[in-house]
């Protein structure tokens, strides 16, 4: 194999990289030659055409720069307020605003401009998410002949959602121009096929859409992971046991429910707090006996719809908070910032509860952090959304409709009288799942798919393409 190019739209920034996948494709990039590509998070009124290269750590990083217009409408405005809510099936959160496809190609058309003076022919390109859709078919506009893999982070919408997005034919259209797209979970790729095998058939004006093909690109699961063991080990360093510590003075005998989520509507939280509400309401014997630890740090924050999810929390955790709180008691405890993974990884530990219930999700690494960290002699138990790519792998947690909030009260309440026998069985069986499932495994089982041992085969530049695209 070539050298690897790995882009995406954050870049890795000095410091302890903040999640898996930032650490796992580091690593990736330690084994390879290569550099990763893409926006140094700069805002500036005349951005330079040419991409600067840094240094970070040991990692080569290419980044550009751009302007507050275009990242408004390529960040908040297509990817986030179109696709991202799309995406996970809420449409009713989607704000359509037109011209936002405009700013999101012509950033994609920037970050290709600026990166194709430097991939050398060899080189394989790996794009990450929803942000770098059109990212191949800019590249090879101008040439590019590598081979290109792209990896969706988020699921894949159902047809009818995937419908209500302006331009889906050509970002579809785009995603073709890979020779690897990877998805999150079957139930993606199902929902991927019913597109690819059903495509509309005309436009509003009846007339005809040339329909997608889909023969040069491959589409499959790759779910991905954490590092298990880097995060079982991370559990016991003197920084978790001291977060441990900590909050078993503030605890006593309570057992803590532990979610940690970015502050975003696809996570549940407030049917989550409502759940909560309702074991606490349904069981009073739970009362001084459990405490709910939120960690949500704010995301997206310019965007109205999570400024409403936020307002949302507030006032439920402050319902929660006034119905059953005692002046000696508290029923939970809400944290709107970020923890670095140690203090996470003694969390995790110390949960008897680890509480993963987004609406819908395209994996969820916090299920696989969860499980890792746990005390092999004293797991506690993972009560996890059954519409997370997660629950694919984990069929040992308690799986659970988390638009049902009866259904996990009583999966909380099941969870927190479990015997250890059984949490021990189910905790094995999740941990195997979680190393099979390693960061490690994914990006190698991507990388060995994406650059078959012949090097696969050398797309014609898109007008080609474009010619043998047949019409419906
Ligand atoms: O998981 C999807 C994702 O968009 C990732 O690409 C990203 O790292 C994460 O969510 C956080 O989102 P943002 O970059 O918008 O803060």
């Amino acid at each position: 194999m070539g050298r690897l190019i790995i882009v995406s739209n954050r870049t890795p920034g000095k410091g302890p990289a903040a999640g898996g996948l930032a650490v796992a494709l580091r690593k990736v990039l330690t084994e390879h030659e290569g550099f990763w590509f893409g926006w140094s998070g700069k805002l500036v009124e005349k951005p330079e055409p040419e991409a600067v290269f840094e240094d970070i750590e040991g990692l080569n990083v290419g980044k550009i720069d751009l302007t507050q217009h275009d990242h408004h409408a390529y960040y908040a405005g297509f990817s986030n307020s179109i696709l991202w809510p799309s995406f996970h099936l809420r449409l009713d959160l989607a704000t359509i605003e037109g011209h936002w496809y405009e700013g999101y190609r012509r950033v994609n058309a920037q970050f290709a401009r600026a990166l194709k003076p430097h991939i050398q022919a060899d080189d394989v390109i790996w794009v990450h998410d929803y942000h770098l859709i059109p990212l191949a078919t800019e590249l090879r506009n101008l040439g590019a002949r590598n081979r290109m893999g792209f990896y969706l982070h988020i699921p894949f919408p159902t047809v009818d959602a995937l419908y209500a997005i302006p331009h889906h034919n050509e970002l579809m259209r785009d995603l073709s121009r890979y020779d690897l797209v990877g998805m999150q979970a079957e139930r993606d790729v199902t929902a991927f096929r019913d597109f690819a095998d059903h495509q509309a058939p005309a436009t509003l004006s009846g007339s005809p859409l040339r329909t997608v093909d889909f023969s040069n690109t491959e589409v499959k699961a790759f779910p991905i992971g954490s590092d298990p063991d880097a995060f079982a080990k991370l559990a016991t360093t003197p920084a978790a046991t001291k977060m441990v510590k900590r909050m078993q003075r503030l605890l006593e005998e309570q057992a803590l429910i532990l979610g940690v989520d970015r502050l975003d509507y696809s996570k549940g939280l407030p049917q989550r707090v409502e759940a909560y509400e309702k074991l606490l309401a349904n069981n009073a014997n739970f009362r001084r006996q459990v405490h709910l630890l939120q960690v949500a740090p704010p995301s997206r924050d310019s965007i109205k719809e999570y400024q409403e999810t936020s307002d949302t929390l507030d006032a439920m955790v402050g319902r929660v908070m006034g119905h059953f709180a005692e002046p000696d008691w508290q029923p939970l405890t809400y944290v709107k910032r970020a923890y670095g993974q140690p203090s996470l990884a003694g969390l995790y530990r110390l949960a008897r509860v680890g509480l993963v219930t987004p609406l819908r999700d395209g994996m969820n690494l916090v299920a696989h952090e969860f499980v890792a960290c746990q005390d092999p002699e004293d797991p506690g138990v993972l009560v996890l959304s059954r519409f997370a790519g997660a629950a694919e792998i984990f069929e040992d947690a308690l799986l659970v409709n988390p638009f049902d909030t009866d259904e996990t009260a009583e999966a909380l309440r099941l969870a927190l009288q479990m015997p250890l026998d059984e949490r021990r069985t189910r905790w094995e069986t999740l941990m195997q799942a979680a190393k099979t499932h390693s960061v490690d495994n994914w990006a190698k089982h991507f990388l060995e798919q994406l650059t078959p041992a012949d090097g696969g085969n050398k797309r014609p530049p898109v007008r080609d393409v474009l010619n043998l695209d047949t019409v419906a």
